[in-house]
Parts: C-alpha cells; sequence; structure tokens
C-alpha cells in the first residue's frame, strides 16, 4: 500500500485518557511557529536527548520548508492549536536500511502520561507496515527509560546496547540502545488507547 493511501487516513482525531481530544496530522509549512515552541517547552535536560538543536529557529524553518514525507513523517498532535507531541517515521529511502523505518517520539511535558506516546507510536508503525517497511526500529540513550519501558510494551525488544557509546551536546558520554521490531513477524502488543 503506498504512503498516499496512508496519509488518507489523516487528520485523524483520537481521545487521551482523560477525555481530551487531540488532531493527528503530518507536518505543514505553517506548522513552523507552534512546532518551534513545542521543542522550547521540552527542558534543558531532554533537549540533550535530540539529535538536532531544535531551539534554532532556522533548524524548525527548514523542516518546514523542505517536508518530503517520504523520507521524515513527522506525525503532530495538535490540541486548541498548540503542538503537544510529535512521532516521527524516518525513512533511508536506499542503501542497506532500506527495509527498515526509524521512529522517533517526544511528548510535551505537560501532557505526559495520557497515552499520547503509546497512541502515536502505534500510528506510526501501522504506516510503517502498510508502506512496506520489514521493521522499525528505536534508538535512545541510557537515560531514556520512561521511552525504552514504553517501546518494549509495544513490543519492540533490546537489539543492543554499547555502553559509552554516544556523546551528547556537552560531550557527555552515554549508552547507546538500539530497539527494533520486525513487521514481517512480531504483533505489536495490544491495549493502545488506554
Ligand atoms: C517517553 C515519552 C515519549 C512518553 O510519553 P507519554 O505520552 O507520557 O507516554 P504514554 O502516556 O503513552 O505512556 C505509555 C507507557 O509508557 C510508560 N511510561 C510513560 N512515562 C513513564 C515514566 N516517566 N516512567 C515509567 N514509565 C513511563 C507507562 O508504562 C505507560 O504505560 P501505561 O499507559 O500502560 O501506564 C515522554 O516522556 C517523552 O517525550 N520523553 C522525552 C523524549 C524521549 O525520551 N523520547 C523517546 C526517544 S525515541
Amino acid at each position: 500500500m503506498s504512503l498516499e493511501l496512508q496519509l488518507q487516513r489523516f487528520p485523524k482525531e483520537i481521545s487521551l485518557k482523560d477525555g481530551a481530544k487531540v488532531q493527528l496530522r503530518p507536518l505543514r509549512r505553517d506548522d513552523e511557529k507552534a512546532f518551534h515552541e513545542f521543542f522550547l517547552a521540552v527542558p534543558e535536560r531532554e533537549r540533550m536527548f535530540i539529535k538536532h538543536r531544535v531551539t534554532d529557529q532556522s533548524v524548525i524553518h527548514d523542516w518546514c520548508q523542505n517536508i518530503d514525507l517520504g523520507r521524515n513523517l513527522p506525525l503532530l498532535a495538535l490540541l486548541d492549536g498548540k503542538v503537544v507531541a510529535d512521532a516521527t517515521l524516518h525513512q533511508q529511502l536506499g542503501g542497506w536500511k532500506r527495509h527498515i523505518g526509524r521512529v522517533s517520539v517526544l511528548v510535551h511535558p505537560q501532557y505526559r502520561g495520557r497515552g499520547l506516546a503509546k497512541a502515536m507510536v502505534h500510528e506510526i508503525v501501522e504506516i510503517a507496515r502498510h508502506t512496506g517497511l520489514e521493521k522499525v526500529e528505536a534508538e535512545f540513550i541510557g537515560e531514556q527509560e520512561a521511552a525504552i519501558h514504553m517501546f518494549a510494551m509495544l513490543g519492540f525488544s533490546n537489539l543492543l546496547r554499547l555502553e559509552d557509546y554516544v556523546k551528547d551536546m556537552q560531550a557527555i558520554s552515554h549508552d547507546y540502545i538500539l530497539m527494533g521490531l520486525d513487521l514481517t513477524t512480531d504483533e505489536e502488543y495490544a491495549g493502545v488507547g488506554g
């Protein structure tokens, strides 16, 4: 099935554990301000987990001006015009990893614990599954325990842990963890959405 067909499922409304309704849809060019504000709300200690300088407006401007959903598909969750979460499917589109999608997720600190990340990663995995990818992977540093726990609940297994392998923006070393889900055999765990 093509990506275009998958994208026709959006915008999509989902209900959170507290009953709030959020809209899920891919990033658009006019999301620049709201997307930048979302990243500014992320505490400094967590921003070091992110691979890009997302507080820099020019980085977000560049993303919004050069949207290529076949390569990077940022699925946003919006509530009253505010971006409250982002789950992205990254694809290589060639080379050794062309059959593997990479998933990343970030939830606004004020909107955590309501099932947003779980629901969004589930959506991204469904898109990956229906666009012909065979596997999805997710990368973490050792301190991202909540995220590692959540991906494990969704059926991802630990593929690799390398001690003191990566460095954050302040050049401090951290363990590197790679988790993965085989879309041709493994099933995601049930119970998404609450
Ligand atoms: C990790 C993160 C994405 C979770 O987002 P969230 O919307 O709060 O997660 P959910 O509400 O969907 O929770 C899903 C499950 O994860 C677990 N979980 C979430 N936060 C947790 C925490 N702080 N400690 C332990 N477990 C936690 C819970 O078991 C929860 O399952 P439950 O609903 O059955 O109780 C969010 O804390 C975040 O953005 N962290 C920083 C960025 C990051 O680490 N991203 C991952 C890199 S790919």
